[in-house]
């Protein structure tokens, strides 16, 4: 009998687990909200479905470059353009199947087996799991609101102190995921310059720009060309399904990914590539979205805290609630999921973002419809009584 591996043995995605739970029960009939995945409830905007559209009547959907089409490309640095005012070479840009890929792209390249990769705790769990799965290990620095929910050199200092270990990489999601903390301008560049100075590969995910409701939002391109930039369409964009992201690189870092790329996967998806381009003219269509998740930050802020639910940390971007669950369970696993039993409602457990103390938290992602998101806050009132 063959074994396995023991780099797959990851801890899951608890947020995957909760959603293919709440489609069974959808499919079962029950009136499930669901609030676990962060994913927008619109559709790609209008030009990208007119773009795909046309593309496949073509017909002729093949293999692109591995860095992507260069219409993709030129697109995306006059974004950077027309957002940050920067003017990027588009050779320095490499289009992902998702980011999900562009971080596996960028830990194969920057990292080798052994090396020491810090992350915030909470966070985004996929960024635990792929180094773990690569061999790299990974120092998770609790973040909390003495430093803003984010890491700062002082916090990366210390943990190398701590630990004995010498950072190779620091990955910073802002605004991030499940805090919705925003590193403003000074932050992020106290941390390009720390780690430039004790050369660490600084990996800055700026998949939630476009979705900052306080303070700045400032890419790290704005303040250095020696980050790594990932991004998506998977967001703001609306395009979670059509899995396009993309990196800003330093150009000594291009031509690695390139070989890794296409051996990895060839290319991204033609026509999602296609339809991608055409994403990036539709700011207005996307704004309006934008300002109906503000419509659900501005009701939670004032809601949760109302039903006895509070807010672990400041919700000033992205599209989710962190909440403290202590004054009801303390176990949020079971809390989720006896909530999704009871009332059809699905959220997701801190354990994902945050393997000590998550059993204290649970996160709802509010990019959902206004209605739904109501709708989901009076039946957990009504459960929690
Ligand atoms: C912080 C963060 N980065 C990356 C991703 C992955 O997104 P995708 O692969 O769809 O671009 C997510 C998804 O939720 C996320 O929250």
């Amino acid at each position: 009998m063959f074994s396995i591996s023991n780099r797959s043995a990851v801890e899951p995605f608890h947020a995957m687990d909760v959603l293919a739970e709440a489609t069974k029960r959808r499919q079962a009939g029950h009136p499930v909200i669901s609030l676990a995945v962060g994913q927008p409830s619109h559709a790609a905007p209008q030009a990208a479905l007119d773009a795909a559209r046309h593309a496949l009547a073509g017909g002729r959907i093949g293999y692109t470059d591995a860095l992507g089409l260069s219409e993709l490309r030129y697109g995306i640095a006059g974004h950077y353009e027309k957002r940050h005012g920067l003017s990027i070479d588009p050779s320095r840009i490499a289009v992902t199947t998702g980011s999900s890929a562009g971080f596996n792209l960028a830990f194969l390249s920057l990292f080798d087996a052994g090396d020491c990769v810090a992350i915030a705790r909470p966070g985004y769990p996929a960024y635990r799991n792929i180094l773990a799965a690569l061999g790299i290990r990974v120092v998770e620095v609790p973040v909390s609101a003495e430093t803003h929910f984010t890491l700062t050199p002082e916090s990366l200092e210390a943990v190398q102190k701590a630990t004995g270990e010498r950072l190779k990489g620091v990955l910073l999601a802002s605004p991030a995921n499940p805090t919705g903390t925003v590193t403003g301008r000074e932050g992020l560049r106290a941390l390009a310059e720390y780690c430039a100075a004790n050369s660490i590969a600084f990996i800055s995910d700026e998949i939630y720009h476009g979705l900052t409701f306080v303070g700045d939002e400032t890419s790290v391109l704005e303040l250095t060309d020696e980050a790594i930039v990932i991004n998506s369409f998977s967001k703001y964009y609306c395009m979670t399904g059509w899995r396009i992201g993309w990196m800003v690189l330093p150009e000594r870092l291009v031509r690695p990914i390139e070989r890794v790329a296409q051996s990895l996967y060839i290319s991204p998806p033609e026509l999602s590539q296609i339809a991608a381009t055409g994403a990036l003219g539709a700011s207005t269509e996307l704004d309006v979205y934008r300002e109906s998740y503000r419509r659900n930050r501005d009701f939670l802020t004032r809601r949760l805290p109302e039903i006895g639910l509070s807010i672990a940390s400041p919700m000033d971007g992205a599209f989710y609630a962190y909440l403290d669950v202590t004054r009801f369970t303390n176990d949020s696993m079971e809390f989720a999921k006896t909530m999704l039993a009871q009332i059809n409602v699905a959220t997701t457990p801190g354990l994902d973002f945050d393997p000590l103390e998550g059993q204290r938290t649970l996160r709802m992602s509010y990019a959902g419809s206004n209605a739904e998101i109501e709708e989901a806050v009076e039946r957990i009132a009504a459960w929690l009584k």
